[in-house]
């Protein structure tokens, strides 16, 4: 299992260093990962106040070139060398506002996973999608040419679900996954308005391997409690 939570554009430097030293203090299980993705100013403040634990740091995105002519991007090297584990990749927001598409997507998951970052890449269809049944081509499309890698993990965030308290029920996410993992097979995480009160339900999914979390990520509370109800012990 693995809980890892967005932050979004929420939490500067000093409030990710005060996060993250009481997420240091809180019962986190055992055999559940943890990941935190704060923005890139607040990279280096949450690699240093969780030094020495198990808690990993992500970014929220990395660019697909090693450096270079791209101003104000980042790339895989910068942030390994502050010590950051991994990027998420093609968030929906970044689809949706940023420019992204299913192929820099692609050349960034790639590149990152080439030079030794781990990748959570996100796919997910939106409401007008599924309501016009196009899921599975959504899907299809935006996972293809990925390999299975041991550094990969996939996360399925229905748009319509995300920041807007409407949950996939436990069903829909499992299909989903299913699917998802029938076209490549690495661990799958689910995203979308998973909540302290929802989580145990949804993680209950075999196909569910943990979430991608973002509002309920924000309070040191409400993630530790979501990290408990993804434990299977
Ligand atoms: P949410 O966001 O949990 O606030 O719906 C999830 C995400 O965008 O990763």
């Amino acid at each position: 299992m693995l809980i890892a939570g967005n932050w979004k554009m929420f939490k500067g430097p000093a409030e990710t260093g005060a996060f993250c030293r009481a997420l240091r203090e809180t019962d986190l299980p055992e055999d559940v990962d943890v990941v935190v993705c704060p923005p890139y100013v607040s990279l280096a403040a949450a690699v240093q106040a969780l030094a020495g634990t198990e808690i990993g740091v992500f970014a929220q995105n990395v660019h697909w070139e090693l450096e270079g002519p791209f101003t104000g991007e980042i790339s895989a090297p910068m942030l390994a060398e502050l010590g950051v584990y991994g990027a998420l990749i093609a968030h929906s927001e970044r689809r949706q506002f940023c420019g992204e598409t299913d192929e820099s997507a692609r050349t960034r998951t790639r590149n990152a996973l080439e030079y030794g970052l781990d990748v959570i890449v996100c796919v997910g269809e939106t409401e007008w999608e599924r309501e016009a049944g196009e899921t599975e081509a959504v899907l299809r499309r935006q996972l293809a040419d990925l390999e299975p890698n041991d550094r990969l993990v996939i996360a399925y965030e229905p748009v319509w679900a995300i920041g807007t308290g409407k949950t996939a029920t436990p069903e829909l996410a499992e299909h989903a996954h299913e699917l998802i993992k029938s076209l490549v097979d690495v661990p799958v995480l689910y995203g979308g308005s998973v909540k302290p009160d929802n989580a145990a339900e949804l993680m209950a999914q075999p196909a569910v391997d943990g979430a991608l979390v973002g509002g309920a990520s924000l309070d040191v509370e409400s993630f530790g409690a979501i990290c408990r109800a993804a434990s299977p012990s």
